[in-house]
């Protein structure tokens, strides 16, 4: 059978247009080629199924497979590198796809019938992703036939040249008579020959998001997910794979994340033969997606990509892909409003006179942009703290008599310092979730996810609606565009702040993310003037998913500068610095009372997108006071080159005292280091700053030392850095291109 579908589809290769580089088909061997990466895979044209030929350093051919001794327990697909692993016929590692049907067997025999090329790339209906023109990105599209069981897959390959990047995803269409039931759904996979090779991944918690961990890749499973519903503090839809070899500035890495804000699964398994699977996609737990006849299945998307710069070099091509060709809002190549934000200031303790004087002494400050946090609304149930109130989005008449409308309008009113711009208004809002304490949970009570008459448990006193349902997406939908109609907001900081528990059903969590995508993507779409800010208690939603809707998100709540490094930097290895919300706070710090100076609270702030404060300008010191006019002022000079420049992390903050990093504007004309000392040491001395990204050639005038030296002398002798003798201490230095 196998033999004659691939006949067929032999005769179709003929209609196949010619002179498409990016992607080569002779006969079925496909080679996808990028800048500095190749990504080769064919069609055994005995069996049908789709073999792993090489994914890495540009290669010209396609080769001899290793031989694994095909005697004993695992012969057949057991030795084979596969592209897209089904079930039960011979291969006992995890499959990327586990369908169910309908007499209850799992066996899948998923076998090439005939692949497409085409420029550009199709939209995922219903689902983030990248884009690109014809220019950007070509897409293969290789499908394949069960015939025992009806059921078709289109696997799609959409390769971005200039950033050595596949995006892959894959539809299952059920062309039988019955349901079948998809319990696994790996978006990305493929099989690594014998490789030594280490494993990067990110884990953390509330306040404490992305810690990088290191880890061999061992012999059996290895697996990295998220069971909370959402992408998650816990980890992150990212994994790198790396021989021991590499560092973070050479050698290679492969990169993969999901385009998926859901719960995730991410694994490597290492066979016997030393063959490693990599498969990245649903988080099993929450599949069980039913496929009616007719119907079919659309995965999320995933990036893998390839880098020879280490992982620095892997983290800068996710950067400009995200930026480029992921990110839609008009924001996402913009300087950004410098924001004040009343939660950490003020709390819950607000009221227009309160928000207002606030905004007021923002204003001075040199603030542009007002955002009003949690605490504004609730009639019944007024929103005095974080039991009460959530889901019943009308301001607080006792706070705001007159509605938002006045009350914006006097923010409206503040001139911006040394400017005629009128003071800009943001707010907050968390519409996918309720308390109890609501009206609204009161007049729905089944609008909340739950299983049965199970108990629903409580997190920050709040339950989560189901977003799944129709009838909740209509309603977010018209209360956010009535909130946004109901006076001049043009920032609005969409938080969620708890897991997913009881599900009526495992794939409740799936609908959810696909109903959050269709309310975002309408709410965006209608109100494209809108910068929207994605926050879920810090940065538990800090996804590729959101990204590509929302240009920016709230990194952590964790606003303490040292720990702030860590977590921005650990976000840094996906997501680009131009995408991350950060803030200076209050000293000493209200997590951990550290105390450290306004100036490297300032530098670790202004190292993101959207920078701001998030204290009661009433609390500042005499000396924090004069200090923030030139913070303000680096801030704005700093800005373009984080939002359009290139990052690079030099050193890191958990392997040494002084950490470092590097932004280098577009264009190449300068440079900006910050660098940072977390403990004084009497001996020994701090290392010189290597930097990176620059032209060896050119000479590059710094305003530390006010020297002019090439660029091979910054990147291959250093800068010194004469430090004061003290803790948290920090620089920010310029280069100009001479
Ligand atoms: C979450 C957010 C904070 C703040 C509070 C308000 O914790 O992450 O920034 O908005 O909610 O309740």
């Amino acid at each position: 059978m196998g033999v004659a579908r691939v006949v067929v589809s032999l005769a179709l290769l003929a209609a196949v247009s010619v002179g498409q580089d990016a992607i080569s088909a002779e006969s079925t061997n496909f080679t996808l080629t990028a800048d500095n990466m190749s990504y080769l895979f064919h069609v055994d044209t005995e069996s049908g199924e789709l073999i792993s030929d090489h994914f890495g350093s540009p290669v010209d051919d396609f080769t001899p497979a290793a031989f694994v001794l095909p005697w004993g327990w695992h012969d057949n697909l057991a030795n084979l590198r596969r592209e897209f692993p089904d079930i039960g016929r011979s291969d006992p590692r995890l499959p990327a796809i586990h369908i169910q049907h309908a007499d209850g067997n799992t066996v899948s025999a998923l076998l090439y019938q005939s692949h497409e090329v085409t420029q550009g790339k199709p939209v995922l209906p219903g689902l983030p992703a990248t884009y690109g023109n014809e220019s950007d990105v070509s897409t293969l599209a290789v499908r394949l036939y069960d015939n025992v069981s009806d059921v078709s897959a289109v696997l799609s390959y959409s390769i971005f040249p200039k950033y050595n990047a596949v995006a892959r995803s894959f539809s299952i269409i059920n062309n039988g008579s019955s349901d079948i039931v998809i319990n696994r759904a790996a978006s990305f996979s493929t099989d690594f020959p014998n490789l030594d090779l280490d494993l990067i991944e990110v884990q953390g918690d509330w306040s404490h998001e992305f810690n990088r961990v290191k880890r061999r890749v061992d012999y059996g499973e290895t697996t990295i997910r998220s069971t909370e519903g959402y992408s998650s503090h816990l980890s992150n839809p990212f994994i790198a794979l790396m021989p021991p070899s590499t560092t973070e500035s050479s050698g290679e890495v492969w990169g993969f994340n999901l385009v998926w804000t859901g719960s995730f699964e991410a694994t490597t398994e290492r066979f016997s033969n030393g063959f490693v699977r990599v498969l990245l996609g649903l988080n099993s737990l929450h599949t069980s997606i039913k496929v009616q006849p007719g119907e079919s299945f659309q995965s999320p998307e995933a990036v893998a990509l390839y880098s020879t710069e280490g992982v620095g070099g892997m983290s800068r091509s996710f950067h400009e892909l995200y930026k480029n060709h992921l990110s839609r809002s008009k924001f996402t190549h913009q300087t950004r409003p410098i924001l004040l934000n009343s939660w950490e200031g003020l709390g819950f303790e607000i009221n227009q006179t309160s928000l207002v004087r606030l905004a007021g002494e923002a204003v001075e400050l040199g603030i542009q942009l007002f955002v009003n946090d949690d605490g504004w609304f609730g009639e019944k149930y007024p929103r005095n703290n974080d039991s009460l109130g959530l889901g019943d989005w009308t301001p607080n008449p006792q706070y705001f008599p007159d509605g938002l409308r006045p009350y914006v309008a006097d923010v409206n009113n503040f001139t911006v310092l040394n400017s005629s711009e009128p003071l800009q208004f943001g707010i907050w809002v968390e519409p996918e979730m309720v308390n109890p304490n609501s009206t609204l949970y009161q007049e729905h009570p089944d609008w909340v996810l739950h299983a049965s008459t199970h108990a629903r448990s409580l997190t920050r006193n709040q339950l989560v609606l189901n977003v799944g349902l129709p009838e909740v997406q209509d309603f977010i939908i018209s209360t956010v565009s009535g909130l946004l109609d109901s006076a001049n907001i043009q920032y609005v900081k969409w938080d969620n702040n708890r897991a997913m528990h009881e599900l009526s059903h495992p794939s409740d969590e799936y609908k959810y993310i696909l109903g959050l995508y269709h309310v975002i993507e309408n709410l965006t779409t209608r109100y494209p003037d809108v910068l929207w800010e994605g926050c879920a208690s810090g940065g538990g939603r800090f996804d590729a998913g959101l990204l590509h809707y929302w240009p920016q998100h709230w990194t952590s709540d964790n606003t303490d500068a040292s720990d702030r490094l860590t977590i921005q930097l650990g976000t840094s290895l996906v997501y680009p610095p131009s995408a991350m919300g950060c803030h200076i706070s209050k000293a000493p710090n209200g997590f951990n009372q550290r105390n450290i100076s306004i100036e490297f609270r300032g530098h670790v702030a202004m190292m993101c997108g959207s920078f701001g404060l998030e204290l009661n300008p009433e609390e500042l010191t005499e000396h924090e006071a004069a200090a923030i006019p030139s913070i303000m002022a680096e801030a704005k000079r700093v800005n373009p080159v984080v939002i359009s420049g290139e990052f690079y992390r030099l050193a890191l903050p958990d392997y040494t005292p002084w950490p470092a990093t590097q932004f280098v504007s577009a264009d190449g004309s300068e440079s900006v280091v910050f660098a940072f000392q977390q403990k004084y040491t009497v001996k020994p001395a701090a290392p010189p700053v290597k930097l990176q990204g620059l032209d060896p050639k050119a000479r590059y005038f710094n305003d530390l030392d006010n020297g002019t030296y090439t660029g091979a002398t910054y990147m291959n002798g250093g800068l010194n850095i004469q430090w004061d003798r003290a803790d948290y201490q920090s620089k920010m230095i310029w280069l100009t291109k001479q």
